[in-house]
């Protein structure tokens, strides 16, 4: 399958290695970057990411040093539901029961044949709808709300 794959500075070297991995498993692998050692900012990457998710309704994996930011970065994006990871069972729950299209992972926190094991369960693990079904749908509906229930708070 076609998998979108991008990293910070902190997760090139991770990301080069899930590369290798997951071709040789047979995936095609779409690069978003970065491609080098040079410090960049990783909400660009999680934007490139998550279009090329989008557009062509594939998984993504996104890396940076803890994971955090960049899932921050990416579930700030209209359809994505990312999902950082530290262990195979999350990221089999991330796709049984959110329907997660992007697994996210800490360089700086997991080695790199965790991480394998990780982003292959990821992407052979289906959604389970059911009763999940009406809970993602509950989280579209979030996203579509636009700040409603913080500016009725007086949030923002
Ligand atoms: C980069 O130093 C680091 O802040 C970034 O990779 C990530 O860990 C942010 O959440």
């Amino acid at each position: 399958m076609e998998v979108a794959i991008g990293s910070d500075h902190a997760g090139l070297q991770l990301k080069k290695e899930l590369i290798v991995c997951l071709a040789v498993e047979g995936h095609t692998m779409l690069d978003c970057g970065t491609y080098t050692e040079a410090s960049c900012d990783y909400p660009d990457i999680a934007e490139t990411v998550a279009g090329q998710v989008l557009s062509k309704k594939i998984p993504g994996i996104l890396v940076c040093g803890t994971g955090i930011g960049i899932s921050i970065a990416a579930n700030k994006i209209k359809g994505i539901r990312a999902a950082l990871c530290h262990e195979a069972f999350t990221a089999r729950m991330a796709r049984e029961h959110n329907d997660a299209n992007i697994v996210v992972i800490g360089a700086r926190i997991t080695g790199a044949g965790l991480a394998e094991e990780i982003v292959k369960t990821f992407l052979t693990t289906g959604f389970a709808a059911g009763r999940h079904q009406r809970r993602v749908e509950k989280i579209t509906a979030l996203e579509n709300k636009d700040g409603e229930k913080g500016s009725e708070l007086g949030l923002y």
